[in-house]
């Protein structure tokens, strides 16, 4: 029984910390959030912002821009297919904000 009550502790202080640390959010942000990451691990060393805005000026009509760049980075450091499209979320939410 004893054991049992260490056991529900612990969960509760595992989501209590996930909540904290923002780790349990909503789908899109946690999207976002994770294309972010794979965009520093994958990309950031060698691209800043002044990369994407100027990949933004070469293709100024989004859709264009996301076909390109889902050509370009299948051979480009290549990323997952899946971390591929986040990357490429992650580029559109930069521009959309600098815009
Ligand atoms: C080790 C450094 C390095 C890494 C890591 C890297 N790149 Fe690049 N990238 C470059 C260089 C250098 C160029 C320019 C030469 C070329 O076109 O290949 C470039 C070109 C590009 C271009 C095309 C620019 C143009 O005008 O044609 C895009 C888009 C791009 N990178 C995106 C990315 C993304 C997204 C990632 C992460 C998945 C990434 N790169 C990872 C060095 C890097």
């Amino acid at each position: 029984m004893k054991r049992f009550e260490k056991l529900k502790c612990a969960w509760a202080l595992l989501l209590g910390a996930a909540l904290g640390l923002g780790l349990v959010t909503t789908p899109s942000a946690a999207a976002e959030n994770e294309g972010e990451a794979l965009y520093g691990a994958q990309c950031a060393d060698c691209h800043g912002a002044r990369d994407i805005a100027w990949w933004a000026d070469q293709y100024p009509d989004a859709q264009e821009r996301r076909d390109w760049l889902d050509r370009f980075l299948r051979r480009h450091y290549p990323p997952a297919d899946d971390e591929r499209a986040l990357i490429i979320e992650h580029i559109e939410a930069v521009i959309a904000d600098e815009q």
